[in-house]
């Protein structure tokens, strides 16, 4: 009994400070979307997945009736496990961690997708965003698929399009992109329109001095030019390819849309002025009014 308290406290603590290590994952896997829009029918299948591969640790969900394991499974209609994006949660299920097994031998992406859509029944806020799938009339019955890569040393994305079919993959050849990134307002194109190589790869160079956000993230966009051929989907990426840059805030000295410069002191005491004796006189001529009444009465009273 002796050895047994600290044992149990250790373990304890163990799962405390497993549960505490949150489950991180990669930022280019987070905003990972299904590629097919979900519906009553990925919702059905996604609940028979579930109860064949799921409930048996995370339970019914909105039930709270989940496995007790330490870090915990949790419930899927919970707050934490609804606070996952969808990239997220796929990533997780097809790597899982500890006790939570990983289903990427198990289940394939759509079926994967399916149970993400059942689980997503369970929360009333979500509103679901399709993958872009981009298709080609010159590749029939093939996906366009396009990656990008960010090359610090010399300041250049690289574009890879590749068209993949169930039977093949071949390089998208001799076809026009363009690169931009996303201002405040609008897109910005960077470089020049260029075209693919035989194997479908092509070079932009990122302007220098590119404001990202305050760790440097700007949202690129891929696009083919050609929109008869191509359509008008393409691929949107975060690379950390701009200069980190803080927006200064509505009152700051020097902020464009200053407010605290364009009404100085002297102005909110001079308005607050001009209101308290326009309101003073509304008073005053109401008390006068009062007056003339009481002495109407007298008077009334008198002549009786
Ligand atoms: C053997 C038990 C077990 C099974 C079966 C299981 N899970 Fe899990 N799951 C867990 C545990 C334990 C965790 C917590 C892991 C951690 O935090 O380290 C977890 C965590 C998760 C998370 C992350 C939750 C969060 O709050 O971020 C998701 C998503 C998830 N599971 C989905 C699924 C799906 C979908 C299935 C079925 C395909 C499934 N799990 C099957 C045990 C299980």
């Amino acid at each position: 009994m002796r050895k047994l308290i600290p044992a149990l406290t250790a373990i304890l603590l163990l799962g405390t400070r497993l549960s505490a290590q949150d489950w991180t994952v990669p930022d280019d896997r987070k905003g990972r979307l299904s590629t097919f829009a979900f519906d009553d029918e990925t919702r059905k299948t996604g609940q028979k997945l579930y109860t064949a591969n799921c409930k048996s640790c995370h339970g019914i969900p909105g039930e709270d009736n989940w496995l007790r394991l330490v870090p915990p499974p949790g419930d899927p209609a919970s707050e934490k496990f609804q606070k996952n994006s969808d990239g997220e949660m796929f990533y997780k299920v097809v790597t899982g961690r500890g006790q939570m097994p990983s289903f990427r031998t198990v289940l394939s992406a759509n079926e994967i997708w399916a149970l993400i859509s059942y689980l997503r029944s369970y929360n009333q806020g979500y509103v679901q965003q399709v993958m872009q799938l981009i298709t080609s009339s010159a590749y029939p019955d093939a996906e366009i698929r396009i990656a990008l890569a960010w090359n610090s040393a010399d300041s250049t994305v690289d574009i890879s399009a590749t068209a993949v079919s169930e039977k093949s993959s071949v390089a998208v050849t001799d076809a026009e992109m363009q690169l931009m990134v996303q201002r405040r307002f609008g897109h910005l194109a960077v470089d020049e329109p260029r075209n693919t190589d035989s194997r479908g790869f092509v070079r932009f160079r990122m302007p220098a001095g590119l404001p990202g956000d305050t760790a440097g993230n700007v949202l690129v966009m891929a696009r083919f030019t050609d929109e008869e051929t191509f359509g008008s989907a393409g691929k949107d990426t975060i690379l950390r390819a701009g200069m980190p840059s803080f927006n200064e805030s509505l009152v700051a000295p020097r902020a464009m849309w200053n407010t605290a410069r364009k009404a100085p002191v002297w102005i909110i005491l001079t308005y607050l002025g001009g209101v308290l004796i326009a309101w003073g006189f509304i008073m005053l001529v109401l008390l006068k009014l009062r007056d003339i009444f009481i002495i109407g009465e007298n008077s009334t009273l008198n002549n009786k």
